[in-house]
């Protein structure tokens, strides 16, 4: 037992704290408090009547995405705003072939065919591989087969709970181009950082630069209507850097992925940058793209330090805004951007790229949708929540993953305090840089996987922020999944996923209350554990993870109605299996891909999401 003032001294230190109340008896079963039938006489009644072997099933089909009865616009179209960009060039490339015996012969011209070619040469592309390479033009979408659509058994066990979605709840489903496009080295595309990450390779994914239409028409199929993507920018600007020549056939590609996405009823949401910094970035020395950042940053260098970076990526996301914004109208500049910095000045140039696009967006295209970025940030909570030091740690993990970058952009106020003192080379924001990032993001996008249950380091959480010499520094906590008693979190999946509904509830108030901004839960997912070595048919029943979503949906329902946490969106990652950063096991997929023929299949998860989602909407 635990005193409860004790508790309530420990939440002002940290916030979302595990807390642990000592009880025993049975668990409770308030569906049942009404008199039963069977009340007063607890003997059943025996029968036998003559057997039959009727047994009812329901056959039920996804119903689709209806078609568009009308248009929004968000912007003025291209032709309106091009003179936003000033002179731009654009021009078209081939696809790269190793084995040409013919080099290209325009030396003279630096951004070229022969300078594009000699970007691949260069890149030191291992185990390259297109071997297993099905197709090289856009693929012709074909209707869905009604058989293809119908429901799995229904799910035995679901949330009892009344609440529905509010009105304008935007449920979609998440890819990004490094994952699922495939053809690398083709149509004009340069390498970038994902495109050498092994064991295995993403020259191939999902050939979804070819399958596109195919895969929308899939998901317009099951009613889904928001779809999330990424554009690569090593497509869009081959060259990377500003002044430097538009790719028109990736201009016209993703033209063409919007409005095949708006023909099909649904709605288009777009990342600049999903992890796939151009490789021109790390030119000064390309063995910093394996550079492991310090403990407690992210896993990648995303090449934000480097000095050219915010003037490219601003320029890019200018590109994509005049071109894209009178269609589109929800962006996120960055992904994840904490997963691929590795010092301060890595944070500033994501902070400073941001603020500038979203200033771009609102004062010079007058666009009316909305933009924010996506974090990454597994919910840090405290193991002991009755221990200071422990919820301090949880603090400093959160504000490190979320608070640097969140605090200037969303509340205008500077970094954390202990991330100054953690970060030696920080950028110091003046009172002018606070005023113009300030509020530059209208929603707070989150991808709230799992939690990690976080302890102080060795030695307390104070001496290791302040000494550069620490092991574990700047990170200076351990992470665990496992609660104080012992047990998991939650079920888990591959490798780092757990599913821990219960806490995505507390952590969406956590968000709601700290950065008073409207959330998107931009990627919810699992993982299931060993899912790829299961025959197909039982990949396809893939019942944890129709639990996790629905027992996460139904959490975020409860912050909505009964935490009064305003959240307008879950995007779901992912829309089929997909590349996960140097392997193909780790599926997340809505949908069975084969890697043979590329030809995809239905999970059940993806009928339970809907099911879930369509009996509680609001319109
Ligand atoms: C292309 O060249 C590579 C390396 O020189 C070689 O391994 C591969 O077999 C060649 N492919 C074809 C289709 O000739
Ligand atoms: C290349 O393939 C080998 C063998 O599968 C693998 O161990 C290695 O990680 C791969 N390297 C890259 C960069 O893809
Ligand atoms: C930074 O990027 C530029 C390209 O804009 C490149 O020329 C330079 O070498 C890069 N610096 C480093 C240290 O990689
Ligand atoms: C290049 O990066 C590697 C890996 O981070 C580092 O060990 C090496 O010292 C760097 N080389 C130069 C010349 O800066
Ligand atoms: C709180 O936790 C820290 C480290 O996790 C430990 O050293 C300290 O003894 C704990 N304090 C109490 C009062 O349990
Ligand atoms: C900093 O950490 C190192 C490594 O753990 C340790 O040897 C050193 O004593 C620490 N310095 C201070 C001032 O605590
Ligand atoms: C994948 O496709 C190939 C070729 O069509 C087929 O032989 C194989 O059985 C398929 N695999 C699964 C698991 O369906």
């Amino acid at each position: 037992m635990f005193a409860p003032l004790i508790v309530v001294a420990c939440a002002t230190l940290g916030a979302a704290q595990q807390v642990y109340i000592t009880t025993s008896g049975t668990v409770a079963r308030p569906s049942c408090s009404a008199p039963q039938p069977w009340h007063g006489n607890p003997q059943p009644h025996y029968y036998q009547k003559p057997f039959s072997w009727t047994q009812t099933e329901t056959v039920r089909y996804a119903t689709s995405v209806p078609s568009p009865t009308s248009t929004t616009t968000y912007a003025r179209p291209y032709e309106e705003l091009s003179y936003l960009l000033g002179n731009v060039v654009s021009t078209t490339w081939g696809s790269w072939d190793r084995n040409a015996s013919v080099r290209p012969t325009d030396t003279a011209d630096p951004y070229g065919q022969a300078a594009w070619t000699a970007q691949w040469e260069n890149a030191n592309i291992v185990n390259w591989t297109t071997s297993t390479q099905l197709y090289s033009t856009t693929v012709s979408p074909t209707p869905v087969a009604a058989s293809e659509l119908v429901y799995p058994p229904p799910r035995y066990l679901n949330p009892t709970e009344c609440y529905t979605f509010p009105e304008g709840f935007m449920l979609g489903v998440a890819g990004s181009a490094s994952q699922f496009e495939g053809a690398v080295a083709m149509e004009g595309k340069a390498p970038m950082q994902q495109d050498n990450v092994g064991p295995e390779s993403n020259h191939v994914a999902n050939e979804y630069y070819f399958l596109y239409k195919q895969d929308i028409e899939r998901l317009a199929a099951m009613g889904v209507k928001y779809f999330y993507f990424s554009i690569s920018w090593a497509r869009i600007l081959p060259f990377a850097l500003p002044g430097t020549p538009i790719n028109m056939q990736a201009i016209q590609h993703y033209d063409d992925v919007i409005n095949f996405v708006l023909e099909k009823g649904m709605i288009p949401v777009v990342t600049m940058w999903h992890l796939d910094t151009p490789l021109t970035f790390f030119e000064g020395n390309r063995s910093m793209i394996n550079y492991v950042p310090p403990p407690g940053f992210g896993f990648h260098n995303g090449g934000f330090q480097n000095e050219t970076f915010q003037d490219a990526f601003v320029n890019y996301g200018k590109i994509l805004l005049t071109h894209y914004a009178d269609r589109v109208p929800l962006w996120f500049t960055f992904n994840e951007p904490f997963l691929d910095s590795i010092n301060g000045q890595s944070i500033y140039t994501v902070l400073k790229a941001h603020a500038r696009l979203a200033h771009f967006y609102r004062e010079e295209i007058h666009g009316t949708g909305m933009m924010g970025l996506k974090f990454i940030d597994n919910f840090g909570v405290a193991a002991d929540p009755h221990n200071a030091t422990s919820a301090a740690a949880a603090q400093w993990y959160n504000d490190f993953h979320l608070g640097a970058i969140a605090n200037p952009l969303y509340l205008g106020i500077d970094y954390p305090e202990t991330y100054k003192q953690a970060i030696s080379d920080y950028v110091p924001l003046t009172p002018e840089d606070l005023a113009y990032m300030k509020q530059t993001a209208d929603v707070f996008g989150i991808d709230p996987y799992t939690i990690n249950v976080i302890n102080p380091a060795p030695g307390g959480l104070e001496a290791c922020l302040t000494n550069a010499s620490h092991p574990l520094h700047p990170g200076c906590v351990t992470t665990s999944t496992l609660t104080q008693t012992g047990w998991a979190v939650g079920y888990g999946g591959f490798v780092w996923a757990h599913d821990t509904p219960k806490y995505l509830r507390t952590y969406l108030s956590y968000l709601w209350d700290t950065y008073r901004t409207p959330i998107i839960a931009t990627e919810i997912g699992f993982p299931v554990s060993g899912e790829g070595e299961l025959p197909l048919a039982n990949q396809r029943f893939d019942s944890p993870r129709s639990d996790y979503l629905v027992s996460n949906l139904n959490e975020i329902l409860k912050a909505i109605w009964e935490d009064g946490v305003q959240v307008l969106g879950a995007f779901v990652w992912s829309f089929a299996d997909d590349w996960e950063m140097g392997t193909y096991a780790s599926q997340f997929g809505l949908q069975f891909v084969n890697r043979t023929d590329q030809t995809r299949q239905y999970k059940r998860s993806f009928f339970d999401l809907m099911d879930f989602y369509n009996s509680r909407k609001s319109d």
